[in-house]
């Protein structure tokens, strides 16, 4: 299992490691497919593989094994795992004062699987922002546990809005009435999916996996809203668990991006994880909903976009205790193995 608070931390500037390409060793290489699959992925699927080329290249590919195939056929939610993963291999190459340099999708039509090739090339030392940002990659977590209904002040929001910009993403916040409405449409999504046998089969497939490192464990799940006031997915679990009071007016934000395909996807997931640091960053906790998300493929074939462009995520942010952290598979289990450089 992957230790992600054991991330090591990146080396010194000015050291001869931190000149060093960061594939170049056994070291490099653990260090970065660490922090990238430290990132959130739909139900923990951790739907993505590394293959290293060289010293300075890396490729990120999707594992088709770990689609949803009930809820994700189009593969939205893995697309938008692998760009989360995505941005934090871009943050730790950054730490070793190289420039990311990203091939998104670049042979569609024979590997449309190879969502990344990622190139370090000559750069300037990290700066303050991304050290901080790759500084927090341990420390983000999904929480599902009630917030104490604090609000977030302007200028942390407008960091988490910039956050999504930087990534060419859109991020709005809602609050009161229509926080309200978006919240009705989740409900709505999860009674209907909560009806299909098959998405609560494919859902047991991931819920308290029990020994596994993927899959979402009970513990992540968090209490039952008492009123039913937030529509948090419950994973299957139901009345098995107990009940809480969750914040009665909840502060969701919806990422939005301009088209609505694979390099959006990958786009909308590099945006999520920089806004998702930046809140932590801030001590802001944060959970999703993708239930709407889950039922597009089915309903909304062909939709037009909005003036913002499509949702791709939808996320709640506030205050809470911490949560625990999820497992992860290891490194050794999402690296082609002949790859390894010796050390
Ligand atoms: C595309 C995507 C969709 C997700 N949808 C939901 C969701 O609908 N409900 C939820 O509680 N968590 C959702 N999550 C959070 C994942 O379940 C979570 O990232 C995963 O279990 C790993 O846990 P961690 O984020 O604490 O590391 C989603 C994450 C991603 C990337």
């Amino acid at each position: 299992m992957t230790d992600i608070d054991a991330i090591p931390a990146p080396p010194d500037a000015g050291s001869r490691a931190a000149q060093e390409l960061p594939f170049a060793t056994p070291g490099g290489v653990s260090r970065m497919v660490n922090a990238a699959v430290a990132a959130p992925s739909v139900h923990n699927t951790q739907p993505w593989r590394f293959r290293r080329v060289d010293d300075a290249t890396m490729e990120l590919y999707a594992d088709l094994d770990r689609l949803l195939a009930v809820t994700d056929p189009m593969g939205r939610g893995l697309g938008i795992s692998c760009g989360a993963a995505l941005f934090n291999l871009r943050l730790a190459i950054r730490m070793t004062g190289h420039e990311a340099r990203v091939k998104a999708l670049p042979d569609p039509a024979r590997r449309p699987d190879l969502l990344a090739t990622v190139h370090a090339a000559p750069g300037d030392p990290p700066d303050q922002d991304e050290r901080l940002l790759y500084d927090m990659i341990p420390h983000r977590r999904t929480n599902r546990f009630p917030f104490d209904g604090r609000r977030l002040p302007r200028d942390v929001f407008v960091d988490l809005v910039h956050a999504a910009y930087a990534e060419g993403a859109t991020l709005v916040l809602v609050k009161g009435r229509t926080a309200r409405r978006v919240l009705d449409m989740v409900g709505a999504a999860e009674g209907t999916l909560a009806a299909e046998n098959s998405y609560r089969a494919e859902l047991a497939c991931w819920t308290d996996p029990g020994r596994r490192f993927d899959g979402v464990p009970g513990h992540a799940v968090g209490p039952r809203p008492r009123n039913g006031e937030l529509p948090m997915r419950d994973f299957g679990l139901g009345g098995a668990r107990p009940s809480a009071d969750f914040e009665v007016d909840p502060q969701i934000g919806a990422l939005f991006t301009r088209g609505d395909g694979p390099l959006d996807w990958l786009r909308a997931g590099q945006a999520l994880q920089r806004v998702l640091l930046a809140a932590t960053a801030h001590g802001v906790a944060a959970s999703m909903f993708s239930q709407p998300l889950d039922l597009r493929p089915a309903q909304h074939r062909g939709d037009q976009a909005g003036p913002l462009g499509h949702v791709q995520m939808l996320a709640r942010f506030g205050y809470g205790s911490p949560a625990r952290r999820v497992p992860r598979r290891s490194v050794f289990e999402v690296l082609d193995p002949v790859e390894v450089p010796r050390g």
